[in-house]
């Protein structure tokens, strides 16, 4: 994937058949069938309780409601364990690319894209590891962006990463950054769907809401029982 400027690459979380159709007809450039889905979908207080069952039964709904975007499924919380074969899972259940956190797991990353499947990278705010949920600044950042390009992903998520950070990262590597909540100067942005879209009751605070749909469906619903 090249760098698109001065168009912005744009991608949301997905996790069911009825979202996805909806966001690639709308023409989103990426799906992420993301392991937030853990949160804003299950109920979890965080991500490390999402499966590999639960990725390869959301990714199937994703894939199946997608003709255009290119659909991404997160490597849940110790997928990496047994890195190809789970990679290919979630291939075999539509995915076009995986996504793994952090570079702990550089190994595994290679290994996987040695099997032909494309990798995308994410760094700053860890989720699956994460003790808190605050700008990163470290300056680290830069070089683990490069350790993940020499390695071959083909692009990078930046969660909560100091703008002037994130800025130094999209310059220092030829692949693309998509930001989020990490300022401007990213070659795309990712949004988790449920906070834009205003359905998820605890999202961050930094979330632009582009509808409240809570509000709109409570409205639809107290309609329907009216009108019984
Ligand atoms: O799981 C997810 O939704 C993500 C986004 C925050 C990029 O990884």
């Amino acid at each position: 994937m090249e760098k698109v400027s001065p168009a912005q690459i744009s991608m949301l979380t997905a996790y069911d058949y009825s979202f996805a159709k909806i966001f690639d007809e709308a023409g989103v450039d990426i799906l992420l069938v993301g392991d937030s889905l853990g949160n804003v979908v299950l109920g979890y207080e965080t991500t490390r309780e999402v499966t590999m069952a639960d990725m390869v039964h959301h990714t199937k709904a994703v894939a199946r409601g997608t003709k255009r975007a290119l659909v991404v499924a997160d490597m849940p919380f110790g997928a990496m364990k047994n890195a190809v074969a789970n990679a290919k899972e979630l291939v075999k259940a539509g995915a076009e690319a995986v996504k793994i956190e952090g570079i702990k797991e550089i190994k595994g990353i290679k290994g996987i894209i040695k099997n032909n499947i494309p990798v995308m990278g994410h760094l700053g705010v860890l989720p699956q590891t994460a003790k808190e949920y605050k700008v990163q600044h470290s300056r680290e950042i830069i070089e683990q962006a490069k350790i993940l390009e020499q390695a071959g992903v083909f692009a990078i998520v930046l969660e909560l990463v100091d703008p002037e950070i994130a800025k130094q990262v999209t310059r220092a590597v030829k692949i693309p950054t998509i930001g989020i909540y990490s300022g401007p100067h990213c070659d795309g942005q990712v949004l988790v769907s449920y906070d834009m879209l205003g359905l998820y009751p605890k999202a961050p605070k930094q979330v632009k809401k582009y509808v409240d749909l809570k509000t709109e469906i409570e409205k639809a619903v107290k309609k329907f029982i009216k009108s019984l």
